[in-house]
């Protein structure tokens, strides 16, 4: 799962919440976070979100994927990409080995300051209020199709209207083509990011 602002993310957070497991006693349970640069207290969080449900928790892995978190900065250049990729690949490989091998990863027993990213975090009222699309919409209706929030409507004209509670996956905004996603004034002038492997 993504690392937001250092914590799980709230669509995350809430499903932990309401999760219910029986039977689970002495399995093992790992967190596997993608983070755009460093890892925060997630797997603080993780850790005192599965211990609420009496789940044992045997550690995080991080991978460092390119952060797609635009608003404070742009994209990484396409070399930066492709190095950071193939080092996830890498990463990838020892967490499957930790795995298998049923070692433990970094386990924080720390209080979490945040227990999961509020969905009203960065944008106001409703979590979606900065969110927009500006004159390049072609009204493909992708962005609605794909938002994991199901918060996108579209308009008669086939446009994309926010409404409801968003997570800030950001990925309306970086997977709408011709890049008519934004977020208030942080973004017209910035790069978006797609894991070249997404096929949806
Ligand atoms: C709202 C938001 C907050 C983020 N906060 C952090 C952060 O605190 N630390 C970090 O390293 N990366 C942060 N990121 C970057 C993502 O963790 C990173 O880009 C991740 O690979 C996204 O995974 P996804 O492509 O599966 O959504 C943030 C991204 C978003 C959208
Ligand atoms: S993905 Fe982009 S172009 Fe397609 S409907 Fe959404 S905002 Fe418009
Ligand atoms: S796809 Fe867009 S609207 Fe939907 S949760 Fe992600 S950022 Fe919010």
């Amino acid at each position: 799962m993504p690392v937001f602002a250092g914590t799980l993310p709230g669509i995350v957070g809430l499903f932990l919440e309401r999760l219910t497991l029986s039977g689970y006693a002495g399995q093992y349970v790992y967190g596997v976070f993608t983070c755009g640069e460093s890892s925060g207290f997630e797997s603080a969080a993780l850790n005192a979100a599965l211990s609420a449900k009496g789940i044992g928790y045997n550690g995080s892995f991080d991978v460092v994927m390119p952060d797609n978190f635009i608003v404070w900065s742009d994209v990484p250049p396409q070399s930066r990409i492709d190095t950071i990729l193939a080092d996830a690949d890498r990463m990838l490989d020892e967490i499957i080995a930790a795995v298998k091998s049923k070692t433990d990863g970094r386990i924080d027993a720390s209080a979490p300051k945040m227990p999961y990213f509020p969905l009203q975090k960065v944008s106001s009222k409703d979590g979606t209020s900065k969110l927009f699309a500006d004159d390049k919409c072609t009204a493909c209706g992708l962005c609605a199709d794909i938002c994991p929030m199901s918060v996108i409507k579209r308009d008669t004209d086939g446009k994309p209207q926010w409404d409801g509670n968003c997570t800030m996956c950001f990925a309306c905004l970086h997977r709408c083509p011709p890049m008519a996603i934004q977020h208030g004034d942080d973004t017209a002038d910035k790069g978006r990011y797609v894991n070249p492997n997404i096929t949806l």
